[in-house]
């Protein structure tokens, strides 16, 4: 059987994985990555959009402050890979514009301003018509919104070739297989028995396999908790050229109680999204699904109807228990953690990436990790 053996092993080659691969090979570590498919899973599904400000939760005040810092880095990460790479990413700064459709959800948006005044967030109310203004394809019964200006855009499958191909350059190894078991010695994560038959081992394993991570066998109970599938159904739509500017940024409201958004794309596509379903790891596209977001986009952006539908897809968004990434050292030696950013994951790529190189060439959680430390979630870990 053959064993070789690397400074870290990433388990899952998503847009997390690659992420903190590219990081830690730029800092001189041996790195391979265990993926059937590199570059695909949730990115491949995300309409991309970088929205700390308006996808703000209250009580999630820590995960605001690595969302804006990662949101911070965006344009330099997205500048360095596409000169890493040689590829385009599609990191356009936009700005975001949230809306109200009618009286009540007009209350919930000014309270979110309320919310982002006293946080000191760049936030600015407009009156429907200024929101018109701004886009005028919006329904002329938009009651108002929040214009959001440092809130962009990424394209989630660029960015994802563009992850592979600067791996690949800087010397990151590939293995296009799953990783069929962990293993240990002495107590410590050791390596992988891959499902082709080889085996790795590694200093440090970081486990990044989104929805799956805690299914690998091996794993001893209690390290990581369970990470829940949360589906997501997303529309891909084409703006012919006679119509553009369709719009001009990222269009978000809530429609009864469902957040839809719309992000437009240099290129011309029109990403439509997302349904948020809880069950389990099915990632079929239903009629349901789709109606209801042409239902609400349509409430939102009247004309879109008109748009060819070029492309339906489902995701999983890896939910940990509190909505929030684990990310560093888990209560079993060798094994580190960089999973559960459910909404997240593409706005999280580049402050994940930092954090997880950091740590792995210094044994130190750097501070901006640690309220994600993947330990306020394990219990006594039997290895
Ligand atoms: N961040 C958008 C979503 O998860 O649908």
């Amino acid at each position: 059987m053959a064993r070789t053996g690397t400074d870290v092993l990433v388990i899952g080659g998503g847009i997390i994985g690659l992420g903190l691969a590219w990081r830690a090979a730029q800092r001189g570590l041996a790195v391979t990555v265990v993926d059937p498919a590199p570059g695909g899973g949730a990115a491949q599904v995300a309409a991309g959009m970088l929205a700390p400000v308006t996808e703000l939760q209250y009580g999630e005040e820590p995960l605001l402050r690595l969302g804006m810092a990662s949101n911070e880095r965006y344009a330099a990460f997205a500048a360095e890979l596409t000169e890493a790479s040689g590829l385009d990413t599609g990191y356009r700064q936009t700005g975001t514009l949230a809306v109200a459709l009618d009286s009540d959800d007009r209350e919930e948006l000014r309270e979110l301003h309320r919310f982002h005044q006293r946080l000191g967030l760049a936030s600015q109310w407009l009156t429907g018509r200024e929101c018109r203004k701004l886009e005028p394809m919006l329904a002329p019964g938009v009651r108002g919104g929040l214009h959001v200006s440092d809130d962009h855009q990424v394209d989630g499958r660029r960015l994802c070739r563009a992850l592979v191909e600067a791996c690949t350059r800087a010397g990151v190894g590939f293995h296009r297989t799953s990783a069929a078991e962990l293993l240990l010695t002495d107590g410590r994560a050791s390596g992988v028995r891959l499902e082709d038959g080889g085996q790795l081992t590694a200093d440090q394993i970081v486990l990044a396999a989104g929805p799956h991570s805690h299914l690998l066998p091996g794993l001893p109970e209690g390290v990581l908790p369970a990470i829940r599938p949360v589906k997501g159904q997303i529309l891909r739509l084409r703006i012919p050229a006679s119509y553009a500017p369709f719009l001009s940024r990222n269009v978000r409201a809530v429609v009864r109680g469902q957040h839809i958004y719309l992000v437009p794309r240099a290129d011309g596509e029109l990403v439509i999204g997302a349904t948020s379903e809880e069950q389990g790891y099915d990632t079929t596209v239903t009629a349901g699904g789709v109606y209801e977001l042409l239902r609400d986009a349509h409430e939102l952006v009247p004309g879109l109807t008109e748009l060819p539908l070029v492309e339906t897809s489902a995701g999983l968004r890896p939910g940990s228990p509190d909505n929030a990434p684990l990310l560093g050292p888990t209560a079993l030696p060798g094994l580190v953690a960089a999973t559960g950013h459910y909404r997240n994951g593409v706005l999280l790529t580049p402050v994940t990436a930092d954090l997880l190189a950091e740590y792995l060439t210094t044994g130190v959680t750097p501070e901006l990790a640690a309220p994600f430390s993947p330990s306020r979630f394990s219990s006594k870990v039997a290895a």
